[in-house]
């Protein structure tokens, strides 16, 4: 009787001690996660101290600013705070430490924009004044601006994380072809020169008018779009726009934008750029780079967009047939060259299809009949002005191939 109450006595006791173990671990593993959450600028300037004592020696130690750093820049209207955890910024020879601590990359870059003058946000986007990382990156509800930085660009490219931040980098360097260190941009702006873009848009202040200004794309809200297709749960401007640019129809149901086979690196690109496209009228003269001397579009590129959209290549613009055709005579060139240069049609409609060009256009076949009948409807009186024109251009591709020869 005796051995058996003190059997459920121990037992009792083995049951009681299990129970205070898995409180005391719980307890403390939510601990660790608090601290891990609570980690606040004061744990990130005492580690820092930690490794610059370790790395450099207790003279350059003493030399940290403890306390909130922060940069304060009138004329762009920001208080950043981002140096109160890296602290490391603009500290020489802490390139292999983990982040916050770390120097910055490129210190050719800070040269020309030296951090006194420019900040952190104006490049890398986030919440100045905040002091938390949560808030600090941005990842805070109505807050439009998040840190772009690698976490978001693996989002849409996981093995090629796109340079989000060369957007804001565009915001100020808007004007120039060719900017170094804007690899991406610098795509999309050579594309958009490429694809004549801007028969159909008004982008910086000039262009056609076919589909929406551009000008100012940047400044439009997640609410202006319409995410009605899309099937992802991702609906961000940006992934707007790169589903946009790799299929519009998909996105806008009747859209005349051609589908211009865009790889996903160019259609993040474009989108990138597209987003930069921002209303900088409120940064003062000295933080955009001279635009005067690096023309956007070199006096070749207006005359050619001029004669796209004057003379007698005009038909072919107003028409919409330039979406895939170009035509060499007129100087047109077509954004995704889906059908032949028209240039040559006369002979070629004869070979191909063995019809004039009068035949073929009053009486199509294949892909023309169909675009010809329900999308580009043509009266009589100007499928008689194509062929003038054509024949015209045809002239011309052939006058300068004898003087070649
Ligand atoms: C002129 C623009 C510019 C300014 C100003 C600037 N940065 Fe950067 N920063 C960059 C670029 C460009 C990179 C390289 C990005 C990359 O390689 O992904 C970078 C990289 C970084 C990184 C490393 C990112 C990584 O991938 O590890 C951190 C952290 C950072 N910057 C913080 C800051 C802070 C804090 C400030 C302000 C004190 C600041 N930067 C000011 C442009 C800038
Ligand atoms: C409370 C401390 C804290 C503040 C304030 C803070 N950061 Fe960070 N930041 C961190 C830590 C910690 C990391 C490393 C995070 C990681 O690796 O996941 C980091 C990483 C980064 C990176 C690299 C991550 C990436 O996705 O490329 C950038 C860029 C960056 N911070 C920019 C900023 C900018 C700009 C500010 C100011 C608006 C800022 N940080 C303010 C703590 C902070
Ligand atoms: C707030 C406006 C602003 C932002 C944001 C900005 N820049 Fe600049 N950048 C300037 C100004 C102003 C100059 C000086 C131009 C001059 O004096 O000709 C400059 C100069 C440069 C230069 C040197 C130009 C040369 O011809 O050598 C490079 C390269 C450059 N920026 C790249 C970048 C990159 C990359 C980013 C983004 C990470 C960026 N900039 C973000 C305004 C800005
Ligand atoms: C044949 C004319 C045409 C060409 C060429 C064209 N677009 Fe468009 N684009 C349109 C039309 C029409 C729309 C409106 C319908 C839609 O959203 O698809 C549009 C819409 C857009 C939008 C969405 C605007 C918004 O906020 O809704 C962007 C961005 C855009 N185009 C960029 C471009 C770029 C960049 C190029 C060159 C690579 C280009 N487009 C070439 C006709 C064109
Ligand atoms: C959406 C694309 C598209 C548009 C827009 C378009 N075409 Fe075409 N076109 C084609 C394709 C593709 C062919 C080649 C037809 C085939 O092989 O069946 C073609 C063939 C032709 C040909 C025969 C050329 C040859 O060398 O054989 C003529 C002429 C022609 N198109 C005129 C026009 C005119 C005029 C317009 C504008 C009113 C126009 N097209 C608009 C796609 C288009």
């Amino acid at each position: 009787m005796e051995n058996k109450s003190k059997r459920m006595d121990s037992f009792k006791l083995d049951r009681i001690l299990f129970a205070v173990g898995a409180l005391i671990l719980l307890g403390i593993s939510i601990f660790v996660m608090m601290d891990d959450l609570n980690r606040d600028w004061r744990y990130y300037q005492s580690e820092f101290y930690e490794i610059v004592l370790e790395e450099q020696g207790a003279e350059k130690a003493d030399q940290i600013q403890f306390g909130i750093n922060q940069i304060y820049i009138k004329e762009l209207n920001r208080v950043d705070r981002c140096m109160t955890c890296h602290l490391g910024i603009k500290w020489v020879g802490l390139n292999n430490v983990e982040q916050p601590w770390k120097s910055h990359p490129d210190t050719k870059l800070l040269r020309d924009h030296p951090i006194e003058k420019y900040g952190c946000t104006s490049c890398h986007g986030g919440q100045g004044y905040a002091l938390s990382e949560y808030e600090a990156h941005g990842f805070v509800q109505h807050w439009e601006e998040p840190v772009l930085g690698k976490l978001i660009g693996s989002e849409y490219d996981p093995r090629n994380p796109a340079p989000l931040g060369q957007i804001n980098c565009n915001h100020c360097h808007r004007y120039e072809r060719y900017t170094r260190g804007m690899d991406y941009i610098n795509h999309a702006k050579m594309l958009v020169r490429k694809k004549g873009c801007k028969i159909c848009h008004i982008i910086n202040g000039t262009g056609g008018k076919m589909g929406p200004d551009l000008s100012n794309e940047g400044e439009k809200h997640a609410e202006s779009f319409d995410f009605s297709n899309f099937s992802t749960e991702n609906l961000s401007v940006l992934n707007w726009h790169i589903n946009h640019f790799k299929s519009p129809l998909s996105v806008v149901p009747n859209s005349i934008m051609p589908e211009m086979n865009f790889q996903t690196k160019d259609a993040i690109a474009l989108s990138m750029l597209v987003m930069s496209w921002r209303d900088n009228s409120e940064i003062p003269l000295e933080y955009l780079p001279s635009f005067e001397i690096i023309e956007e579009r070199t006096p070749e590129e207006i005359e050619k967009e001029k004669r796209m959209l004057s003379g007698d290549g005009a038909f072919f613009v107003e028409n919409s047939c330039f979406v895939c055709h170009s035509i060499k005579a007129f100087d047109i060139e077509s954004p995704t060259e889906k059908g032949p240069d028209l240039s040559y049609a006369p002979d070629d409609v004869r070979t191909r299809f063995n019809k004039t060009l009068e035949e073929f256009l009053f009486n199509p076949t294949g892909t023309m009949k169909i675009i010809l009948e329900s999308q580009i409807i043509l009266s009589d009186a100007q499928k008689h002005e194509a062929i003038t024109k054509i024949k015209k251009a045809y002239e011309i591709v052939k006058k300068d191939k004898e003087q070649m020869e």
